[in-house]
């Protein structure tokens, strides 16, 4: 079972961007964990991020070809981007849509998600392991008959 993980803009700032809302991790730390718990569940986990909306969709067209479903977290896209959610909608995968933060908590734009209709799931608010809940989540439905 293979597994997209997508992070979409400011992402690779982590670690080092407002350490209070998103957490003290950085992006390859996080990465490694959700790795690292591929193996143990069976799941091989591909990360990448950009912070370019094209690159990310174009990562998820290509994820057709080879993954069974995908992690991401749209960053501040997911608050605007009609073309994120058309090409979530378009591959007919199980996307989990994640957040470090709890947006609900935050300010009114970020309680709107564009992509959230056509998500699997999403989960918001358990800092990294927004990350290794989804991820859990994704291989043991993808197992399921
Ligand atoms: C975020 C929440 C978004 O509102 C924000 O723009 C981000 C990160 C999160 O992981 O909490 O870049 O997706």
């Amino acid at each position: 079972m293979k597994i997209l993980l997508l992070h979409g803009p400011n992402l690779n700032l982590l670690g080092t961007r407002e350490p209070g809302v998103y957490g003290n991790l950085t992006l390859a730390e996080i990465n490694a964990r959700c790795a690292a718990l591929g193996a143990e569940l069976g799941a091989e986990v591909h990360a990448l991020q950009s912070n370019h909306e094209g690159a990310l969709i174009d990562a998820l067209h290509e994820a057709r070809a080879w993954a069974g479903g995908v992690i991401f977290n749209p960053g501040g896209y997911t608050h605007t981007s009609v073309a994120l959610r058309d090409a979530v909608a378009a591959i007919g995968l199980p996307v989990v849509e994640v957040h470090l933060s709890n947006v609900y908590a935050r300010e009114d734009f970020r309680h709107k998600s564009l992509l959230s209709a056509v998500c699997r799931a999403k989960i918001s608010g358990a800092g990294w392991r927004s990350y290794t809940l989804a991820l859990r989540f994704l291989v043991e439905s993808l197992a399921e008959p």
